[in-house]
């Protein structure tokens, strides 16, 4: 190479530092252009690199939050709202007592495992269910959804169980019912194992 550049070398004084001057030029030329090539390799790769890392780093905090909201029940708690719902002899097994429907869109059912509360608002647009004694299930009039005595949907566009409300015995031995605190209902479970602690036991 550096023999073949003196081949091509003038002879001639001024020509001479005249070429020299351009292939120095060049020379510097050659090896910007260089760098320049591996700076932006090196560039592309920080570029993957940092998108590798942030994409970890996005995965990591969703398992973190999922952990944490898995470790918490499906429970939500509203403005305190407590109402007595009279003494547990008053309600025969097996039945659904709407007494408290009208003022507190509540249901009071007692069964053979306990008591448990039901929020009477169906869950497909939220309008309030009738309880059909002789078909023994609850029927909403707007879209037909239909619930079975535990609140479990089975029919219509309800997406899912009715809620509960707890219940409990007060110091003088009364239902006291606590609408500030909601079981709220995931679809396709059976709303007693789900929230077993939303049956009062008798
Ligand atoms: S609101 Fe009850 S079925 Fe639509």
């Amino acid at each position: 190479m550096a023999a073949a550049l003196k081949d091509k070398a003038p002879t001639d004084p001024a020509a001479l530092a005249k070429w020299r001057a351009d292939e120095q030029a060049k020379e510097r030329a050659r090896r910007d252009k260089e760098k320049t090539e591996i700076g932006s390799l090196w560039s592309r790769r920080d570029f993957l690199g940092r998108l590798g890392w942030g994409g970890f780093g996005a995965f990591a905090t969703i398992g973190l939050l999922a952990a944490v909201r898995s470790a918490f029940p499906r429970v939500l708690f509203l403005p305190p709202s407590k109402f007595s719902a009279g003494y547990p002899g008053d309600y025969v097994i097996g039945e659904v007592s709407e007494k408290f429907k009208q003022d507190f869109r509540t249901w009071i059912v007692r069964t053979k495992a306990g008591f448990y509360a039901i929020f009477a608002k169906c869950t497909h647009l939220g309008c309030t269910p009738r309880w059909l004694k002789t078909e023994q299930k609850f029927k909403c009039p707007c879209h037909g959804s239909g619930y079975y005595i535990s609140g479990l949907n089975f029919e219509g566009p309800a997406p899912r169980p009715m809620d509960r409300f707890k219940i409990s015995i007060g110091d003088d031995g009364q239902l006291i019912v606590d609408k500030s605190v909601l079981y709220e209902m995931q679809p396709g479970v059976d709303p007693n194992e789900q929230h077993p602690e939303s049956i009062l036991k008798a």
